[in-house]
């Protein structure tokens, strides 16, 4: 069964994310300058919010394209594969790029994007997620910036979704312990039971 937002609590307060998205853009901003040669590459849908935010604590004369992945199947676990939903609308040789995530889960999106854009001959190719979830990290990948560094919960809002829900919510939220339980028990009767038929 899909969890229902009454099966959330808050995680990460508005305030609290916002201050950390400031130091975020000035070590950024210091990191990767001239500013001009910047282009801020927004994994879509997910750093919709982050990315609106984080720009705004960046130089003026930075760059803003957009790519689109799934690799979510919907539900709240990954399937693993991972394609290009659309590409970017610029090439990137010899630009310092950063890649701007909501979440590096088990890190299989993110190690098929920095594949996929370091063939094209970036000067800089880095990564800021707000989210690192590092006990599900299935490949190692770099996260030059991370906002939060969070335990295995399932969270929402502030961009991220449940089946295409919550990304408006203007905080974090995760599952409740017991409501986790509960989709894993479920999960595993389902499995028991396909097994037996
Ligand atoms: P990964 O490939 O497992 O690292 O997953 C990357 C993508 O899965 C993220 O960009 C999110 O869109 C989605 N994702 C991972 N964990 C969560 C979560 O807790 N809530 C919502 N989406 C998530
Ligand atoms: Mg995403």
């Amino acid at each position: 069964m899909i969890p229902r937002f009454e099966d959330f609590e808050p995680l990460l307060s508005e305030e609290q994310i916002k201050a950390r998205t400031r130091e975020l853009g000035r070590a950024i901003s210091r990191d990767l300058a001239p500013a001009s040669d910047l282009v801020v590459v927004g994994v879509l849908k997910g750093s919709l919010v982050f990315m609106a935010d984080l720009i705004r604590s960046l130089p003026p004369d930075v760059t803003c394209d957009f790519l689109r992945l799934s690799s979510y199947e919907g539900g709240t676990e990954s399937t693993g594969s991972v394609r290009f939903d659309f590409d970017l609308t610029q090439p990137i040789a010899g630009k310092n790029v950063l890649i701007v995530e909501d979440i590096v889960d088990t890190g299989l999106t993110m190690s098929f994007l920095l594949d996929a854009l370091r063939v094209r001959k970036p000067r800089e190719l880095r990564i800021c997620a707000l989210l690192d979830k590092p006990a599900r990290r299935k490949r190692e990948v770099p996260v030059h910036y991370k906002g939060f560094t969070i335990e295995d919960r399932f969270v929402i809002g502030y961009g991220l979704d449940l089946e295409g829900r919550f990304r408006n919510l203007p905080y974090i939220a995760a599952l409740t312990h017991e409501a986790q339980a509960r989709l894993r028990a479920e999960a595993d009767a389902a499995r028991e039971r396909s097994k037996q038929q």
